[in-house]
Formats: C-alpha cells, sequence, structure tokens
C-alpha cells in the first residue's frame, strides 16, 4: 500500500513559460483544499539540493495568476545530473518530510524527475510547461497559447514597417527541436514561408517560393524561422543567401527571442494551469506517481513520464497543408 501523503512539494525547473505561477496557485490550493501540507522549493532541482524551501499556504499565491515567469524561480540544474546532487536532494525532501513531489518544466524536468523516482522510488508528479509545446501526451503546454499569441503580435507590427518599406523579413523564432510556435504564429500572422525542423523545405525552394511571392504582387514578405530549424543557415546568413540571389529583395531580420517567454499567461493558459494543478495533486493523492498531467483529446489525462519525454510531439500535417494554401 502507497504511503499516505501529507507534504507535497512544488517546484518549477527549465526555461519559464507563462502560465507557470497559475499552476503553482493551483498546486498550492488544492493541496490546502485536501488539508495536505505544500512546500515551494526554490530555483528548481537546484534549490532541492541546497534545501532551499518555504511553506506555501493559499494566501501566498494571491494575485499570480496573471503574472508570467515564477514566483519559485527557475534554474537548470548541472548538480541534479549527478547521482550525489540527487542523493543529497533526495536526502533534503526526506528530511523536511516532503512526500511527493509535482515538478513543472519541459522535457529536461520530466527527465530528472524520472530518473529521480527511478533510483529513490520517490513519487512525482509532472506539469508541462514550456513555450515549445515539444511534450507527447498533451495538445498544449502550459506557455505556449500565451506565446503563439505574443509572436502574432510581434509579427503584425513588423508587417506595418515591412510593407511599408517593401521588405523582406525573416523572424526568427524560439522552439528548440520543434516548429509547434514557428507553424501556427505563421500561419496566424500570415507569414510567406514557415521554416521548421521537421519539415526541410531546402534553400532552392525558399528562393522559388519568394520569386513566386513578388510575381504575384506582393509588397512584403515575413518568413518565419523556427530557432531549431535544419536549413543550413540561420537567419543572417539566410538574409544574405536571399539578397546575393535575388537582389530585388531588401531584407531585414528579426530575432523575438526571450520575449516570448514573458508576458501574462492568456486564458486558455490560466484555465489549463488551473486543471493540471488539481490533477497533479489528486492524482498524487490518489497514490499515482510517476505520470505527467496533461490534455489529452480535450481531456485533462495522465501519461507515464517516460512516453511524455520520449514521444514526439508531432506537427499537424493538416497545418503544413493549410499553410502552403495560404501563401498562394
Ligand atoms: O525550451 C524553451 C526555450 O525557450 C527554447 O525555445 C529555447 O531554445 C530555450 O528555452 C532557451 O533557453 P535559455 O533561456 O536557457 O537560453
Amino acid at each position: 500500500m502507497s504511503k499516505i501523503i501529507k507534504k507535497i512539494g512544488v517546484l518549477t525547473s527549465g526555461g519559464d513559460s507563462p502560465g507557470m505561477n497559475a499552476a503553482i496557485r493551483s498546486v498550492v490550493r488544492t493541496c490546502a483544499y485536501h488539508n495536505v501540507e505544500c512546500i515551494g522549493i526554490y530555483r528548481g532541482y537546484q534549490g532541492m539540493i541546497e534545501g532551499d524551501f518555504k511553506e506555501m499556504g493559499p494566501r501566498s499565491v494571491n494575485n499570480i495568476v496573471n503574472k508570467g515567469g515564477t514566483i519559485l524561480k527557475s534554474a537548470r540544474s548541472m548538480d541534479f545530473k549527478t547521482p550525489d546532487g540527487r542523493k543529497r536532494a533526495h536526502e533534503n525532501l526526506v528530511n523536511a518530510g516532503i512526500d511527493a513531489l509535482v515538478v513543472i518544466g519541459g522535457d529536461g524536468t520530466f527527465t530528472g524527475a524520472e530518473i529521480f523516482n527511478n533510483e529513490f522510488g520517490y513519487p512525482v508528479m509532472g506539469i508541462p510547461g514550456t513555450i515549445d509545446n515539444d511534450i507527447f501526451g498533451t495538445s498544449h503546454t502550459l506557455g505556449y497559447d500565451t506565446a503563439l499569441n505574443t509572436v502574432v503580435e510581434a509579427i503584425d507590427k513588423i508587417r506595418d514597417t515591412a510593407s511599408s518599406h517593401n521588405r523582406l523579413f525573416f523572424v526568427e523564432v524560439m522552439g528548440r527541436d520543434a516548429g509547434h510556435i514557428a507553424l501556427n504564429a505563421g500561419i496566424g500572422a500570415g507569414a510567406e514561408e514557415i521554416l521548421i525542423p521537421e519539415e526541410d523545405l531546402g534553400l532552392e525552394r525558399l528562393l522559388e517560393s519568394l520569386q513566386k511571392s513578388k510575381a504575384s504582387g506582393k509588397s512584403s514578405s515575413i518568413v518565419v524561422v523556427s530557432e531549431g530549424d535544419k536549413i543550413g543557415k540561420n537567419v543572417f546568413e539566410l538574409k544574405e543567401y536571399v539578397e546575393e540571389n535575388l537582389p530585388e529583395y531588401d531584407v531585414r531580420v528579426s530575432v523575438l527571442g526571450h520575449m516570448q517567454r514573458g508576458g501574462s499567461p492568456s486564458c486558455f493558459d490560466r484555465v489549463l494551469a488551473s486543471r493540471l494543478g488539481v490533477k497533479a495533486v489528486e492524482s498524487i493523492l490518489e497514490g499515482k506517481s510517476n505520470f505527467m498531467v496533461g490534455l489529452y483529446q480535450d481531456k485533462v489525462a495522465l501519461t507515464p513520464l517516460e512516453q511524455a519525454i520520449k514521444g514526439s510531439s508531432k506537427i499537424d500535417e493538416e497545418l503544413l497543408r493549410v499553410s502552403d494554401i495560404m501563401t498562394t
């Protein structure tokens, strides 16, 4: 029989994303609702190793549902990658009487949680928080929807200046290994081309497409490039390449960068965070461990952490086709 859970720890780890605070709030309040103590762990796994803990009651998370970033801070801990670091972290949890852990983050965070669970049999539950949306078992990760809106808003502004000057812009967006942000924001902002790691367009086809676009009378062009794209050139090299091969184009580059990770979460992300936090805590109280809570076929559902990490979050083929048709 599994141990009775009296105290749950919560942390945020890896790249922050809008909605993480809403998820912390949900975990803290669900614990209070079920009369379970909640302990906030600062700076992700690094804070776990250093014993940086603080008790959190329902009033400690007032007015954070609308805040970007994470009040618990985040880190990418190298120490947690070592057996010694994980041993120290485990000792701290045991000494503080923490019985289980909710980790909010992306695949690196889940990989750490899974190893920790395997080594110590320690109960863990994951909540997907990353703007990249590259986790299997959930249609949306926390922060993805907000990031899409941020990117679309930024590209709309770039479009104003691009069309005033008849220019072509390469806009680089985040997405280390995945093109979800680029593809969806690209369609939403009416991009002429979208370069993503999942589909290799090739330089020749990019030139053809830009030529076609010019010939069809378009006054401005936006090419959205995912940072993980495999075309073989970064946005600055792409600018040079196009200027050499299509001198009729006046080209500029805009790298949106970390602004995509900030800002107030969208309503969608706040609601998702609230739902996932409730499910994470209640699943732990039901004795479940080593799962991720996610949104699967519009329902909150559990996916084994191992699958969430190893399974790939596929690009929707229909979206690729829609994107092609929209550039006509
Ligand atoms: O994983 C989320 C993410 O925002 C990626 O899109 C990006 O490549 C990476 O984090 C940037 O990480 P850092 O802030 O550590 O440079």
